[in-house]
């Protein structure tokens, strides 16, 4: 089969850029920043991007790009006969549980969009506005509703094979989502708490910082940057071979973690101006962006652009998520791309009217202390992606050939081979050793 490839290097850092941006950065990074304290746990996550995250995500391009196939065909051609291919259906699961919580918050975007179409969200005060996200959590039909809407929306665009079409729209909606950011900030500093807000997000403080702080801003670094499940190995596969990998990486977690950030300083000053809770977990953003809004001067057509454009910036991430499974089926079922689209969206479904159902009807089904959104929104990040992690990372680190790492990370540039040095190191200890460990140490058995 030809394989397609991005022509340009933009469209291919656009493309993972697109993978990358989404709820995880404005949704997930902020309520996680709240509830571990916020400022260390931007430090430790910062440097959970710097020492483990690009240098995995290197480790997927390496595996994608010097072989031009997803997951299992890669492994197998890397290592011919050896069983190490058989990790792929971990990941494959990784990203099914992941589409299936996530799809549940687009659909909560989608009930947002609607309401700031309607006005609903116009002229509350902070408790009314936690109401709204109360009513609307305890309703199974709009929560469910929602969500299959947007799932159609997500397999209809995976069916008709048009996701080079969105990724090319959001190439210029993503910047004015960027833009928008900046507008919030810029807001935020006429919030009359905006000092306490900008402190709690940057004043490290590590009195209350636990193990399962650490846990979470590694878990959350790798699901901001899509790494872990095999979503990138898929995507650089289509990358052309002049591309500087290292550059790449350099730019899509740049930008990642900026946008993270930017929605922190957009958050933090609003909860506390307005006496939300820091530690409110996933409602969080959906309470405090509409008392945002509506206190500034059209504030209901800042609403309603900025969740069209988080939407965008949702789909992109979902059509990514998307591709890892049917791409499996399509190479290893040998299916047709219909055939294999629509069996991921039966099962996705499936898993996603669960999630959405566990606010209310599905409430009382708990494991270790969550319900099911929390405890797949949980697996996803803090095993599925760091298990996945930690296997791309022993794999490119002690497995592939070192020449072939090493010539897909020199791109002729003078600090090349102190950079392929870092990432070696990174990959062979730091990485499995920091993983293992931490993870020992949060379940308790050292
Ligand atoms: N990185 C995406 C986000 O932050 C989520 C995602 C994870 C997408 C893994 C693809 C693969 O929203």
């Amino acid at each position: 089969m030809k394989r397609a490839g991005f022509t340009t290097r933009m469209g291919a850092i656009a493309a993972s850029v697109g993978s990358a941006v989404g709820l995880g950065n404005i949704w997930r990074f902020p309520y996680e920043a709240g509830q571990n304290g916020g400022g260390a746990f931007i430090l430790v996550y910062i440097l959970c991007v710097l020492a483990l995250g690009i240098p995995v995500m290197l480790s997927e391009f390496v595996i994608g790009r010097s072989t031009h196939k997803s997951m299992m065909g890669a492994l197998e051609q890397l290592a011919p006969g050896s069983k190490v291919k058989w990790f792929t259906p971990v990941c494959i699961l990784g990203a099914i549980t992941t589409l299936s919580f996530y799809s549940v918050v687009c659909g909560w975007v989608c009930e947002y969009l609607y309401l700031s179409f309607t006005g609903e969200l116009s002229g509350h005060t902070p408790q009314e506005y936690s109401d709204i996200f109360a009513t609307f959590m305890a309703s199974p039909w709009r929560c469910v509703g929602w969500t299959l809407l947007f799932m159609v929306v997500n397999f209809a665009v995976m069916l008709q094979g048009v996701e080079k079409g969105i990724e090319r729209l959001s190439t210029f909606l993503m910047p004015l989502l960027f833009l928008l950011l900046v507008v919030f900030c810029i807001n935020s500093f006429t919030m009359p708490k905006c000092g306490d807000g900008l402190k709690f997000l940057f004043a490290v403080d590590f009195s209350h910082f636990t193990w399962r702080g650490v846990v979470d801003a590694m878990g959350q670094a790798f699901m901001s940057l899509s790494l872990g499940i095999a979503c990138l190995i898929t995507y650089s596969s289509y990358f052309n071979d002049k591309t500087s990998l290292t550059r790449d990486a350099g730019v899509i977690a740049g930008l990642d973690t900026l946008v993270a950030l930017l929605a922190g300083v957009v958050i933090f000053p609003a909860v506390f101006s307005y006496g939300f809770e820091p530690q409110a977990g996933p409602k969080l953003v959906f309470e405090v962006l509409p008392a945002i809004f509506q206190q500034m001067t059209g504030g209901q057509v800042w609403c309603v652009l900025f969740f069209t454009l988080l939407l965008v910036a949702s789909l992109t991430s979902t059509i990514s998520l998307s591709e890892i499974p049917i791409a499996f089926l399509m190479e290893e079922g040998k299916m047709s791309r219909r055939r294999s689209t629509l069996w991921c969206a039966v099962v996705v479904v499936a898993m996603a009217v669960v999630c959405a159902l566990s606010f209310n009807v599905l409430d009382h089904i708990r494991a270790f202390g969550m319900n099911i959104f929390d405890l797949l929104n949980y697996a996803s990040a803090n095993v599925f992606m760091l298990l996945g992690g930690l296997f791309t990372a022993i794999y490119v680190g002690w497995v592939v050939d070192r020449r072939v790492v090493r010539r897909q990370l020199n791109d002729g540039s003078r600090l090349a081979p102190v950079l392929t040095r870092y990432v070696v190191f990174c990959l062979r200890y730091v990485a499995p050793v920091a993983i293992v460990l931490i993870f020992l140490y949060y379940v308790g058995v050292l």
